[in-house]
């Protein structure tokens, strides 16, 4: 790896934050996620921000996290399922960031967030829908955006340890 951090991308659901903490682990690099990062910073959740400030004053907050972390050496950071689809955001990363996309699909997704309650865009009855719509349109952005896409349908565990090989290449 030439870069000095490591960014996980992929939809709500793919395993950001669990395969981000057990490669942080396996690395011994750092861990951030960046929406714990910006409900430290602001002292709110993810859900309040959305509610209070609607989902463009996040989108700022988020791009200010990412300016931020992309400053950082040795860290392995959870990106938001929307971070990586903002090309400003892209390009302070990619600075100093090796970014890899967890490909997980759209089945497994459905299935994971069946029970969800956190995330605010997907507080609605036509969720299924909304879920269908945000991963098609998405896949060609974090294609695009990421250095290397891997298989996430693993444990995290797993997911974490095929990622150690390609960046260890
Ligand atoms: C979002 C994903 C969330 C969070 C916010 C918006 C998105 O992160 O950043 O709710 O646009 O996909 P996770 O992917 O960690 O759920």
């Amino acid at each position: 790896m030439n870069k000095k951090n490591i960014v996980l991308c992929g939809f709500m659901g793919s395993g950001k934050t669990a395969v981000g903490k057990q490669l942080s682990r396996l690395t011994s690099l750092n861990y951030v996620d960046i929406d714990n990062y910006i409900e430290r910073k602001t002292g709110k959740t993810i859900s309040e921000i959305f509610a209070e400030s609607g989902e463009q004053h996040f989108r700022d907050l988020e791009y200010e996290a990412a300016k931020e972390l992309s400053l950082k050496k040795g860290y392995v950071i959870s990106a938001g399922g929307g971070t990586l689809l903002y090309e400003r955001n892209v390009q302070v990363l990619k600075e100093s960031c090796t970014v890899i996309f967890l490909d997980v699909p759209l089945s497994a997704i459905k299935y994971r967030l069946r029970n969800d309650t956190k995330r605010p865009l997907l507080q609605r009855p036509d969720k299924d829908r909304v879920m269908e719509e945000l991963y098609n349109q998405r896949m060609p952005l974090y294609l695009k955006a990421a250095d290397y896409r891997i298989d996430a349908t693993k444990s995290p565990i797993g997911v974490a340890k095929d990622i150690c090989k390609i960046i260890k290449k």
